[in-house]
């Protein structure tokens, strides 16, 4: 491995474990892909927008290690997070005679990540697989911990699995294609780490807000490293979503609702998410929680990190009704109860119900 410029962030999960590597120049490397499970065969999951940038590199640097690398490019968008774009994976392994051995590369974002996850998950019940996550959001979130999934009309994420990658290659320098949009998506995943479990993380962040922005390679090593560590703690208590892992969900209720709402790919999956945190720390005032200066400090940080932070009305008789309604699609729900990610003072979160006065009016005030 490319030891002077890659730090190792391991997840410790039993015989699931792995490590998630984060550097510079790491994915074309040939040393980056030693000592994952032997295989004749791999097959690069990547899209139409990654795979002209990166596809070849990694083709390269995997060609010592398996006899013969196949190609996939999916449709770009998490408008094709979906049943027809994850069969294109599987037409590709059975058309290209895939065993069981064949490992599985994702090349791309969350949505190439998850949807390659979902496929290495279900494909002759389960193959192993390898994330290269080339967004900012992705290296930050989606790669790491083993949720897998494609969305549903009705709601987010709705069918998928939990299915742990053998290693994840977090390569800063492929963020130097990303647009800036795309990196403020990014950021909401990272903001989001300071209020539900790392305060001082909270801080540098406000300090280095700038920086990140402008995908400054020190800071962005910083903020991914921590990132990790900080998922990778969360992951290692609570795998499957028993309690704690809950709270990485933070913003998501509301912004699943945002994305489900507006129709996939009509606002980013972190824009969605940022937007959501301001919604549920004005919940989490609400409820007696937290107080003003925070939630509005945590809504100025979202800002300075371009993104948005007022909701878009949904429906212009019952917006609040139709955020409601989305939410009850939300995996979280139980037995009908909405359950929230809410802000139970800085860096600490609980997930709990809340009355639907509350979150209506959360709701009005937070639309514009
Ligand atoms: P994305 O995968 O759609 O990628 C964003 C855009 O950037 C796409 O157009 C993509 O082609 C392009 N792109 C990717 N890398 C690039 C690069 N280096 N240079 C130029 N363009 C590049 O979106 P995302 O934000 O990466 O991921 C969002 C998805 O992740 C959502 O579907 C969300 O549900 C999922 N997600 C999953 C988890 C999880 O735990 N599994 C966590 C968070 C989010
Ligand atoms: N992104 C939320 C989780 O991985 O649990």
């Amino acid at each position: 491995m490319n030891s002077n410029l890659s730090e190792t962030v391991r997840i410790d999960l039993a015989d699931r474990s792995y490590d998630i590597v984060i550097g510079e120049d790491l994915f074309s490397q040939a040393s980056t892909y030693q000592n994952l499970p032997k295989a004749s065969a791999a097959l690069i999951v990547s899209n139409t927008t990654v795979a002209p940038l990166y596809e070849a590199a990694l083709k390269q640097a995997l060609s010592g290690h398996y006899k013969v690398i196949h190609t996939i490019h999916l449709p770009d968008g998490e408008a094709h997070k979906d049943w027809v774009t994850l069969n294109l994976i599987f037409d590709a392994l059975l058309g290209h005679a895939c065993d069981r051995k064949t490992v599985l590369f994702a090349l791309g974002g969350g949505v190439v990540g998850d949807m390659t996850g979902f496929a290495a998950a279900s494909f002759m019940r389960g193959v192993p697989f390898v994330q290269v996550p080339t967004t900012l959001l992705a290296q930050v979130d989606s790669s790491v911990g083993g949720k897998t999934a494609i969305n549903h009309p009705m709601g987010k994420n709705m069918i998928g699995a939990f299915y742990q990658p053998q290693r994840v290659v977090c390569d800063l320098s492929v963020l130097k294609t990303l647009p800036a949009r795309e990196v403020s998506a990014g950021l909401a995943e990272i903001i989001k780490y300071g209020p539900i479990a790392d305060m001082p993380f909270f801080e540098w962040i406000d300090a280095h807000i700038d920086e990140l922005r402008a995908c400054e390679p020190k800071a962005m090593a910083h903020a991914v490293r921590k990132s990790c560590e900080i998922k990778a703690y969360v992951v290692g208590q609570d795998e499957r979503e028993a309690g704690l892992r809950a709270i990485l969900n933070f913003g998501h209720t509301f912004g699943h609702a945002i994305e489900a709402g507006l129709g996939y790919g009509e606002w980013l999956h972190g824009e969605a998410v940022g937007c959501g945190m301001v919604m549920a720390a004005h919940l989490s005032q609400a409820m007696g929680l937290i107080d003003e200066p925070f939630v509005q400090r945590l809504t100025g940080l979202i800002a300075r990190a371009g993104l948005p932070t007022k909701g878009p009305v949904l429906n212009e008789k019952d917006n609040a009704g139709q955020y409601l309604a989305l939410m009850l699609h939300d995996k979280k729900s139980v037995a009908g109860d909405i359950q929230f990610v809410l802000i139970e003072g800085p860096g600490k979160a609980r997930v709990s119900a809340a009355p639907e006065a509350m979150v209506r009016a959360v709701i009005d005030r937070c639309c514009a």
